[in-house]
């Protein structure tokens, strides 16, 4: 497996080359700014986030794709896959173990969790430390924000039946991403990972902007068409074939509203709607249901 050039830094072992004390290859920026909002929004650093986790090899494709890859390019995101056995200290390097009171399975051993944690949480500055596990609290766009907005988040992969229970004396957060059982928690780390990323200033390009997404507006995202006009009969809405923007809009939020209220009552219900929005959902009944 490569490790350099590739955009995952991989800590291989105690032996590794740079461990201890691994340079932290910060990005360079430019420190020229073309304009006020752009000395607002780009962050000073890229956020680091490192992933530790028994499988590094898994996280690399992922990470060396699409808008992950180009966020490391561009010098806003630093992620590093961490080998959770390069903290194990038995020769056999041992990151599990049998449970107390017997049972099935494994559970993951403190000892090399934690020293992956103390290894990595002086390198930046008061890092989020996060467990993923099925027991956390539900992760969403909100949290998502809220790491966003972090310098450092450290992700740790649970496996087997879970971590030793004093691990979470060490951890700032306990996340799952829905009620269902992953055999790991990389492909959890890798939902936040993604999530995250596309909300750091500069990640995204102006016209793929996270502030339409779904969620980020409290609603879900409207539908969305492309050539051809006529699919097997199926034809695209004749407004947004218009060309008249405020009617495209309107059209847009109308089936934003229309489809939160259908499919996530819940979202719905704490929505902020405006005076507006009821009108144009009241209309809509009218025009569909009659009333
Ligand atoms: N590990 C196993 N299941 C998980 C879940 N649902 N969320 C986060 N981590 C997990």
């Amino acid at each position: 497996m490569r490790i350099t050039p590739s955009p995952v830094h991989l800590f291989r072992g105690w032996g590794y080359p740079g461990f201890p004390g691994v340079s932290v290859k910060r990005a360079q920026r430019s420190s020229v700014f073309h304009s006020p909002e752009e000395m607002n929004v780009i962050p000073t650093r890229p956020l680091r986030v490192d992933i530790v986790t028994l499988f590094p090899e898994m996280l690399e494709s992922v990470v060396s794709h699409s808008i992950l890859k180009r966020a490391q390019e561009k010098g806003l995101l630093d992620v590093r896959a961490v080998d959770l056995r390069a903290f194990t200290t038995d020769r056999h390097k041992m990151a599990d173990d049998s449970p107390f009171g017997g049972g099935a399975g494994m559970v993951m051993k403190p000892e090399p969790l934690v020293a992956a944690i103390e290894y990595l949480r002086p390198q930046v500055s008061a890092p989020r430390v996060i467990l993923t596990s099925p027991r956390g609290a539900v992760y969403n766009q909100r949290r998502a924000e809220e790491f966003a907005r972090e310098s450092h988040l450290i992700l740790l992969c649970g496996r087997y039946e879970g971590v030793d229970e004093r691990v979470r004396a060490f951890i700032t957060d306990d996340l799952s991403i829905g009620d269902y059982v992953l055999s790991g928690g990389e492909l959890a780390a890798l939902n936040v990972l993604d999530s995250v990323a596309r909300l750091i200033p500069g990640v995204l390009g102006k016209e793929e902007s996270a502030a339409e997404d779904s969620f980020t507006t409290g609603l879900l995202e409207h539908p969305h068409y492309t050539r051809p006009a006529d699919f097997r009969g199926m034809t695209v809405p004749e407004v947004l074939l218009s060309g008249h923007h405020a009617n495209v809009e309107r059209w847009r939020r109308e089936q934003s509203l229309r489809l939160t209220r259908e499919h996530r009552p819940d979202l719905f219900a704490s929505a902020p709607l405006t005076e507006a929005d009821r009108r144009l959902l009241a209309q809509w009944d009218e025009e569909n249901f009659g009333f």
